[in-house]
């Protein structure tokens, strides 16, 4: 079965404790189960990493980058946390493993808040951008990735 991995980066392993008014009451470990779950339902074996440290994200495209081109990864959804607004080299290391399908994702409209998080440097190198849907944003985007490769409606001849 093939895979799609699921990264999450700084602080979201706060999740369900940090700022609920921003990001809601559901815990990493129920966002990671319902991925899962989803993955089982939509045909797909869901891996999911989070860290705090930007290389270990680096280092985990790169890997995503061989199993994509080994054909047993799908793509990846990630949610950079604030690294979407700081790091060239998150920008570098998707750019770097190009073709693989990248979907950001943000439980947050970010452009709803602060100036700061309107820029990211993740957009210019992702596939598909998934914003302010909460935590079923992860859904979202993993139907959007599904859809974007190998079910898309935009490529389908009349
Ligand atoms: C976030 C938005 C970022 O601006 C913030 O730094 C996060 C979470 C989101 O999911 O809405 O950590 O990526």
């Amino acid at each position: 079965m093939k895979k799609i991995l699921i990264l999450n980066g700084p602080n979201l392993n706060l999740l369900g404790t940090r700022e609920p008014a921003q990001y809601g009451y559901t815990t990493l470990a129920d966002v990671e189960a319902f991925c899962k779950a989803h993955g089982e339902k939509i045909g797909y074996e869901v891996e999911c990493l989070q860290s705090n440290w930007e290389g270990a994200l680096i280092d985990k495209i790169h890997e995503a980058g061989r199993l994509f081109k080994a054909g047993e990864l799908l793509g990846v959804v990630i949610n950079p946390g604030a690294l979407t607004h700081t790091s060239i080299a998150l920008h570098d290391a998707i750019k770097g493993v190009d073709p693989l399908p990248v979907i950001e994702c943000h439980i947050s409209n970010v452009h709803a808040r602060e100036e700061f998080r309107h820029h990211s440097w993740v957009s210019p190198a992702a596939a598909g951008i998934v914003v302010g849907f909460g935590v079923d944003g992860y859904l979202v985007a993993m139907d959007g990735l599904v859809r974007k490769t190998v079910n898309s409606a935009a490529t389908k001849k009349p």
